[in-house]
């Protein structure tokens, strides 16, 4: 008698525990919300670009015109740093600037940083190696677009361009070549630009051989 009891008092426990769990599954409940501080849920207050009523602020703007001459955090202000050029605006610097090889850490770990984003960024249509054979430009080329050519960068101009230069490029692009201003960071268009001169000296023939 005792030990019936018992079957049924645990089956009762499993029949209990079974219609918990089904309970928790995570339906949506149609009953009303219970809120313990509603005026906290509910509080006033402007979306995006909303028209205000002019209590807040007299020209009903709800968001604030940024105070002039503003510039975010993170923004670079040297030229040099910023978009390749001399502080008085009249040519391209010459080598890449040293303040970002010491916050690259120096340039072994900025050429490993430059290849890693050459290898997403650019080989697609340049190539792993810079010939400019890259797939985008196979298919272009398979597709009729014959104009789509990026140039290899293993040629006496593009060796010779100012560091500068190469990193307004990726930068602000060039014909049928996107810019990437507002995709890389400035220190990874730097750390591109080290990796592109790497590509080129490995490459470069060195001054004896090519002596006639
Ligand atoms: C969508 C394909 C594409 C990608 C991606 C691309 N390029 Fe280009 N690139 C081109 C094309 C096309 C040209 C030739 C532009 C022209 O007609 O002058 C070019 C030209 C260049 C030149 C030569 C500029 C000159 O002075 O003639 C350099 C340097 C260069 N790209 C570097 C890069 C680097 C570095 C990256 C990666 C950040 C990159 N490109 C990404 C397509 C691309």
């Amino acid at each position: 008698m005792a030990r019936s009891t018992q079957r049924v008092s645990t089956l009762g426990v499993l029949c209990f525990a079974a219609a918990a769990l089904a309970g928790c599954r995570g339906q949506t409940s149609r009953e009303t919300p219970v809120f313990g501080i509603r005026n906290m849920y509910d509080q006033p207050r402007y979306d995006v670009q909303e028209e205000g009523d002019g209590k807040l602020f007299a020209d009903k703007r709800t968001m604030r015109p940024l105070p002039e001459g503003v510039i975010a955090r993170e923004t670079e202000i040297d030229p040099r740093i910023a978009r390749g050029r001399l502080e008085d605006e009249t040519a391209y610097v010459q080598e890449i600037p040293k303040e970002v090889v010491t916050r690259m850490g120096g340039m072994q770990p900025m050429l490993e940083r430059g290849r890693a984003r050459y290898d997403i960024y650019c080989a697609p249509c340049h190539d792993g190696t810079g010939s400019g054979e890259g797939l985008v430009k196979q298919r272009a080329e398979a597709a009729g677009a014959a104009a789509f050519k990026p140039p290899t960068f293993h040629q006496d101009r593009l060796r010779h361009i100012p560091d500068g230069q190469l990193f307004a490029t990726i930068s602000n692009g060039k014909s049928n070549m996107p810019p990437y201003g507002a995709v890389v960071p400035v220190n990874d268009r730097w750390s591109i630009v080290a990796y592109v001169r790497a590509l080129q000296l490995s490459q470069a023939k060195l001054p004896q051989e090519s002596k006639p």
